[in-house]
């Protein structure tokens, strides 16, 4: 089926200015629709199939965008902060300019978020109904306690006396990391607010770094540095969409 849109809602969409701006560059004659001047923003077009121009420059359609970042550390995962730089601010090559990120990481965490204006898409993968996975890479402090793995799959009551849905732990042999840290990954069902760093600290362990390996499908690209991005491929959007987990 074709959308139908308004010219000024689609050129805005496509981050061309606001649809204040819109109309002022209509009424300068800079915005043309299947060659012919257009001074009435509020006209319908069909985005897939009318040819919009703005200064001679063909104004291409993306109705979604799907970009996987490294989130570094010291950016928020927001859309917009007082203090601090945000993901969305990190995707400089974007043309929506709704995009928002799936999920929360913590300042100081660091990796694999997506970033997309697919509210639907976001909506699954967040939903507390459906358990997608999140894997993540941290360096606890000091050593963790006998029967962690075992308590990890049972369930962690937090804090607020809240128990945690099953959880994988794996223990990494890490030479270099030094006596006092341990390196782990850890496999999530849920997403609760810091539930790395709570299901740590119920057991008396601190997390000093950590980092998101994957989330469903979707497994953070090694050859991207923190606060570098690329857009998905299309193999990875089917399976996100399908619902996959990793093999
Ligand atoms: N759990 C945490 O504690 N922090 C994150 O950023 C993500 C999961």
């Amino acid at each position: 089926m074709e959308t139908s849109m308004r010219l000024d809602k689609f050129l805005s969409q496509m981050g061309k200015g606001s649809r204040s701006q819109i109309k002022e560059m209509a009424k300068k004659g800079r915005i043309f629709v299947n060659g012919q001047a257009e001074k009435k923003t509020e006209r319908k077009i069909c985005p897939e199939r009318d040819q919009v121009t703005l200064d001679g420059c063909p104004v291409a359609y993306a109705a979604f965008e799907y970009y996987m970042l490294n989130k570094p550390q010291g950016v928020v995962s927001a859309t917009e902060d007082s203090r601090y730089q945000t993901v969305v601010e990190l995707i400089e090559g974007a043309v929506r300019k709704d995009l928002f990120p799936v999920g929360r990481l913590d300042v100081d965490t660091e990796g694999l978020l997506l970033i997309t204006n697919d509210g639907e898409l976001a909506h699954r993968l967040l939903s507390p109904k459906r358990h997608v996975d999140k894997t993540y890479y941290a360096h606890i402090l000091g050593t963790l306690p006998a029967g962690s793995k075992e308590q990890f799959e049972t369930g962690i009551v937090l804090e607020d006396g809240l128990k945690t849905m099953p959880a994988v732990l794996t223990v990494l042999p890490e030479e270099q990391l030094g006596e006092n840290l341990t390196a782990v990954t850890l496999t999530i069902q849920e997403g609760k607010f810091h539930q790395v760093k709570r299901m740590f600290q119920a057991l008396g362990c601190q997390v000093v770094y950590l980092k998101r390996l994957s989330m469903g499908s979707l497994v953070l690209d090694e050859k991207l540095k923190t606060g570098e991005y690329r857009k998905l491929t299309e193999e990875e959007l089917a399976g996100l969409k399908r619902g996959e987990s990793i093999e």
